[in-house]
C-alpha cells in the first residue's frame, strides 16, 4: 500500500473513535484530511468540531460539518490529529504543518488523544523529523541559540511561513528526544516559545497505525 492509502486507512478507522452527539477534536495535516473527508458521512450523528487551524475549518465547512469555536466548549471526549514522529509511549513530535499551538489547545481539551499515522511515523527515539517550535518572531534568534547551547541543535526559521497565530517556525534538527516531557517542559519556559511541538503531557492515549497488514492499535 502506498503512503497515502495508509493514511486513508486511519482516517477511515478513527471513525470508530467518534462518540456520536458530541463534539469532536479535529488536528491538521494530511491523515486528518482522510479523516475529515470520512468524518463527512457521519455529519448528522456528531455536535459539530473543534478545530486546530483554518486549513482544517475550511475543509470541515466545505462538508457541512459545524465548527465550533474553542471557547464554546468545555471538554471533548476524543480529539483525532496525526503526528510527524510517535514513540513507543505516546509521545509525539507534531508541528509539520505549523499548527502546534492550536492542536495541543484542542488536545487540551480532549479527555483523549487519538493519533492517527501511518507506520513510518513510528520510532524509538524521536529526533529525526526536524522538531518545530512557534517563536513571537522578535525571540527567533535567541530561541535558536539557546536550543545550540542546551540541546546541541540546529535551529532554522521556516522561510515564509506565518502561522495562524501570526508568528514563525523555528525547526530544530539533530536532536535525540531521550526525555521528551523534560525537554517540554524545559523549552516551554523560553521567553517567546509559544509551543513547542513535543506532546509528552498531551500524548496520544491510542495511536491507530497503518501498516501493510492493516490498522495496527497501539495503547499507551
Ligand atoms: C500539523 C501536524 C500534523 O499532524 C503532522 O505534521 C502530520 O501531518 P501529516 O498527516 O500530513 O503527515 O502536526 O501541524
Amino acid at each position: 500500500m502506498t503512503q497515502d492509502e495508509l493514511k486513508a486507512l486511519v482516517g477511515q478507522a478513527a471513525l470508530a473513535y467518534v462518540v456520536p452527539g458530541t463534539v469532536v477534536g479535529v488536528g491538521t495535516g494530511s491523515t486528518v484530511n482522510c479523516f475529515i473527508d470520512a468524518l463527512a458521512t457521519m455529519k448528522g450523528q456528531i455536535a459539530g468540531a473543534v478545530s486546530s487551524s483554518v486549513k482544517s475549518t475550511e475543509r470541515l465547512q466545505a462538508h457541512g460539518i459545524t465548527v465550533l469555536d474553542a471557547n464554546q466548549v468545555q471538554s471533548i471526549p476524543v480529539y483525532i490529529d496525526g503526528a510527524d514522529e510517535i514513540d513507543h509511549s505516546g509521545c509525539m513530535i507534531k508541528g509539520g504543518g505549523a499548527a502546534l499551538t492550536r492542536e495541543k489547545i484542542v488536545a487540551d481539551l480532549a479527555e483523549h488523544f487519538v493519533c492517527i499515522a501511518d507506520e513510518s511515523k513510528l520510532v524509538e527515539v524521536m529526533g529525526q523529523f526536524p522538531l518545530p517550535v512557534e517563536v513571537i518572531p522578535m525571540a527567533a534568534a535567541q530561541v535558536m541559540r539557546r536550543f545550540a547551547q542546551a540541546y546541541g541543535g540546529a535551529a532554522t526559521v521556516r522561510a515564509g511561513l506565518v502561522t495562524d497565530n501570526g508568528n514563525v517556525i523555528v525547526d530544530v534538527r539533530g536532536l535525540k528526544i531521550n526525555e521528551p516531557l523534560a525537554m517540554e517542559a524545559e523549552v516551554n519556559q523560553w521567553p517567546g516559545v509559544v509551543t513547542v511541538g513535543i506532546f509528552g503531557r498531551h500524548r496520544a492515549k491510542v495511536c491507530l497505525l497503518g501498516t501493510a497488514q492493516g490498522v495496527k492499535t497501539l495503547s499507551f
